[in-house]
């Protein structure tokens, strides 16, 4: 089954109005290869500015929500004021949720059940850090990390979910994992949604690569059978973002 290549930008907690202005500058009149699916993930408070100035080939997402509608969960974002400012997407259970703000794997679960309720479309990051990796438990922890979702949401909801295997170690090192580490991961994490879910789902789903990716090394890693794109952190804040969306060419 083809899938689309997926690509999406991960901001974090970075930008100012001039700068993101720039930059959407930039990203709107560079020549981007056609049939690419191109996510951008901005602040909270810079979604509405991206969502209105952004091409219209390209879509937003949030980089995070939270688990209610509406109501007394101070400094909290619903997913649906993400919609409603402009967002399609929202990136969930990134590693720097799980390990800097302590976001558990049911959190995670229960976070994209109501994103997809709302209408949002899911970037699930899973990953693992490196001494997991050193201890061989790599696939262990991103089957835990993939069950409390599956748990939680049907198999049609597959279709609005993009899989992100960011290995921790390699997010915003300069450490990008090979394309043969990578391709390992991918297709194992192919294997456990045939088994979890279906062969369908399995052979649709997006499972895209982040960390340390940038310009130069997303050629070879994007020619993996089981890499479907990117999600870019650091590079997605400068015009080399391109370069990646057009990893195919
Ligand atoms: O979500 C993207 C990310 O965590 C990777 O960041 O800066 O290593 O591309 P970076």
């Amino acid at each position: 089954m083809a899938r689309t290549f997926w690509v999406g930008g991960n901001w974090k907690m970075n930008g100012t109005t001039a700068a993101i202005k720039e930059l959407v500058a930039a990203f709107n009149g560079a020549d981007a290869a056609a049939g690419v699916e191109v996510v951008v993930g901005a602040p909270y408070v810079y979604i509405p500015l991206v969502a209105d100035s952004l091409r219209k080939d390209w879509a937003v997402a949030g980089e995070n929500c939270y688990v209610k509608a509406s109501g007394a969960y101070t400094g909290e974002i619903s997913p649906e004021m993400l919609k409603d400012v402009g967002a399609a997407w929202v990136i969930l259970g990134h590693s720097e949720r799980r390990n800097i703000i302590g976001e558990g794997d049911q959190f995670v679960a229960e976070k994209t059940v109501k994103a997809l309720e709302a209408g949002l479309k899911v970037v699930l990051c899973v990953g693992e850090l490196l001494e997991e990796r050193e201890a061989g438990t790599t696939q262990a922890v991103v089957d835990r990390q993939l069950d409390a979702v599956v748990k939680a949401v049907g198999p049609a909801d597959w279709a609005n979910i993009v899989i992100a295997y960011e290995p921790v170690w390699a997010i915003g090192t300069g450490v990008v994992a090979t394309p043969e580490q990578a391709q390992e991961v991918h297709a194992a994490i192919r294997k456990y949604l045939a088994t979890a879910v279906s062969a369908d789902v399995a052979a649709a789903t997006r499972i895209t690569y982040g960390g340390s990716v940038n310009g130069k090394n997303c050629g070879d890693l994007a020619q993996k059978p089981d890499i479907d794109g990117f999600l870019v952190g650091g590079a997605s804040l400068k015009p080399e973002f391109i370069d990646i969306v057009n990893a195919q060419q």
